[in-house]
């Protein structure tokens, strides 16, 4: 930590809210935060006894679920479902979006959130995350509706995640800039340590998993053989030197890649045609702050902060990091 004036994010967020969104907005982000220690708590004694692996059910995606996607599942909806700040949630792990249950009180806040990022990860010790983003309510009509849920992620008001790797961090923004907090484990608080995170220039990374090549489209493996460095008479203008890593972990690669520069990319696939990344709370929230640190989110054509959903659990093809490559791989994708 080099500045001198030490500050924990409670207090960070206090003093960057307008007063207008002080009280329910300021307590949801307090509680995504106690809920990242809780998690990162439980994270740390994986391997030692009953934490790790898979829970025997499988869900909405057709993937295996870890006892850790269960547990970051079902804190994340029980820390919230009573406070009076949220009218609907919606999680990777449930295949409905959720209502408050009575008698409890509705707020107005929506919460969508991809409680374990990184699942296939979590058995071998490699960085995994959590995504969240943060909606206001459209329908009042209801106890929180579809309508409410799917939101394009421009409309979002706060997104961020957490990630639990060689320290756990909390970055997230709320409209002005992105901020990281790393915690303190002793003092169990989260610590301004990465105020105003943007992209560095020029980018150093490409990541992607590069096993479903002869899955992509050929203009998609030209984009490729571009960030390799591989065509030489293309743009000579314009071409990074990049080096590849691919976590497999996409919050993990975003950070890796925000810190660094570069790009993280799943393209469309034959089989595939919307690539893996889910929309609502994979890609939504990460373009969200991708723009905030001055970067950009693209499905390939267009930007994912302008989709919206019909499904809540919609998947999209991800081009996301420093917006000189991103807009590179739109060119590419239209063949130009
Ligand atoms: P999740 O664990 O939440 O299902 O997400 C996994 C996602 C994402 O984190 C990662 O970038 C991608 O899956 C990795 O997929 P591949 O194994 O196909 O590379
Ligand atoms: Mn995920
Ligand atoms: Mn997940």
């Amino acid at each position: 930590m080099s500045s001198a004036k030490i500050e924990t994010i409670e207090r960070f967020i206090l003093e960057n809210q307008p007063q207008s969104a002080q009280g329910d907005f300021t307590h949801l982000l307090y509680d995504i935060a106690l809920a990242a220690k809780l998690i990162a708590h439980k994270m740390k004694r994986a391997g030692l006894g009953e934490i790790l692996g898979q829970a025997g059910n499988v869900n909405v995606q057709g993937e295996e679920q870890q006892k850790l996607d269960i547990y970051a599942d079902e804190l994340l909806f029980q820390l919230n479902d009573h406070t009076g700040r949220l009218c609907a949630l919606a999680s990777e792990e449930r295949e409905e979006m959720m209502e408050i249950p009575r008698p409890y009180q509705k707020g107005t806040y929506v919460l969508v959130y991809d409680p374990l990022d990184g699942s296939s990860n979590i058995d071998v010790n490699v960085s995994i995350g959590t995504i969240f983003g943060i909606y206001r309510y459209v329908d009042w009509e209801t106890r929180g509706s579809l309508k409410d849920v799917l939101q394009r992620p421009r409309d979002l008001v706060a997104a961020g995640y957490i990630l639990y790797g060689s320290s756990t961090m909390f970055v997230y923004s709320t409209g002005d800039g992105v901020h990281g907090f790393t915690l303190e484990p002793d003092v169990g608080e989260f610590l301004l340590s990465h105020p105003h995170m943007r992209f560095p220039s020029p980018p150093v990374y490409y990541s992607t998993n590069e096993s479903y090549y002869e899955e992509w489209t050929p203009e998609a493996q030209e984009f490729y053989h571009w960030l390799q460095g591989r065509d030489a008479a293309r743009d000579r203008e314009y071409r990074p030197r990049l080096s590849s890593r691919y976590i497999g972990s996409l919050v993990a690669d975003f950070h890796r890649n925000l810190l660094r520069g570069g790009i993280f990319m799943y393209p469309a696939e034959k089989s595939k045609p919307d690539g893996k990344i889910r929309l609502l709370y994979e890609a939504g929230p990460l373009a969200y702050l991708a723009e905030q640190a001055g970067g950009y989110a693209s499905d390939g054509a267009k930007p994912i902060m302008d989709i919206k959903p019909t499904d809540l659990h919609q998947r999209v093809p991800c081009y996301i990091g420093n917006r000189s490559l991103v807009e590179k791989a739109e060119l590419f994708l239209r063949g130009e």
